[in-house]
C-alpha cells in the first residue's frame, strides 16, 4: 500500500466523515430536536434510536457531504451521485450504530468503542460497493487504520470546543 493508495481513499472518503462530523456542528447553531424516530420504542421498550439522532441532523450531514462531493466533483476528484451515496451512507450507518446500541440497553451519548467509530465508514463503503462499484478490500482495511484514531482525535478537538459534553 502507498501514500498515494492513502490519499486517494481519504479523498474517497471525505464525504462519509465530513457528512458524519456536520450534526455535531451545527447543532449548537440550529436546534436540532425532532427525533427520527419520534420518540417511539421498539418492542424491548427501548427507544428505536434515541434523541441523538434526528431528521435535521441526518438531512444537514447529507447535504454538507454532497456539498464536499460536488467540489471534488469540480476537480475530478469524485462523483455526485458516489458522493451522495457515501453521506446517506455515513447517516444510515451512524442510525444502524444507535439501534445497535439501544437494543443493548447503552443509553443515548454513552461511548460504545468501535462501534461509535467504525458502523457509519463500513455502512457506507458496503452500501457504496452493492450501489455504485465494488471497492478494492484495502479501502475496508483503511477505513478502518484511519478512522479509529482520526474519529478519537476529531471527538476530542469537538469535546475541547466545546461542541460535544463527552470527549468520545
Ligand atoms: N446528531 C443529530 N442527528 C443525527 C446525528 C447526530 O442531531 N442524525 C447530533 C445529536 O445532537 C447528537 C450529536 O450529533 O447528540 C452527536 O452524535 P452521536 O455521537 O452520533 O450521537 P449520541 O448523542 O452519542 O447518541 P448515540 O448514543 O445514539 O450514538
Ligand atoms: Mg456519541
Amino acid at each position: 500500500m502507498t501514500l498515494s493508495n492513502v490519499v486517494d481513499f481519504v479523498i474517497f472518503i471525505l464525504p462519509c466523515y465530513i457528512a458524519n462530523a456536520t450534526p455535531v456542528v451545527l447543532r449548537n447553531v440550529f436546534p436540532f430536536r425532532t427525533p427520527i424516530d419520534l420518540g417511539r420504542k421498539f418492542f424491548d421498550g427501548m427507544r428505536v434510536l434515541g434523541d441523538g439522532k434526528t431528521y435535521e441532523g441526518f438531512i444537514s450531514g447529507v447535504a454538507v457531504g454532497l456539498l464536499v462531493g460536488i467540489v471534488l466533483t469540480y476537480f475530478g476528484l469524485h462523483t455526485i451521485h458516489g458522493s451522495i451515496m457515501l453521506s446517506i451512507g455515513a447517516m444510515l450507518g451512524d442510525c444502524l450504530g444507535s439501534f445497535i446500541k439501544r437494543r443493548l440497553k447503552v443509553p443515548r451519548g454513552k461511548p460504545f468503542p468501535l462501534l461509535d467509530q467504525l458502523t457509519f465508514v463500513i455502512t457506507a463503503l458496503v452500501l457504496y460497493n452493492f450501489l455504485i462499484t465494488p471497492i478494492p478490500l484495502e479501502y475496508y482495511i483503511l477505513s478502518i487504520l484511519i478512522t479509529l484514531p482520526l474519529h478519537l482525535f476529531t471527538n476530542w478537538v469537538a469535546y475541547i470546543a466545546k461542541l460535544k459534553e463527552v470527549p468520545w
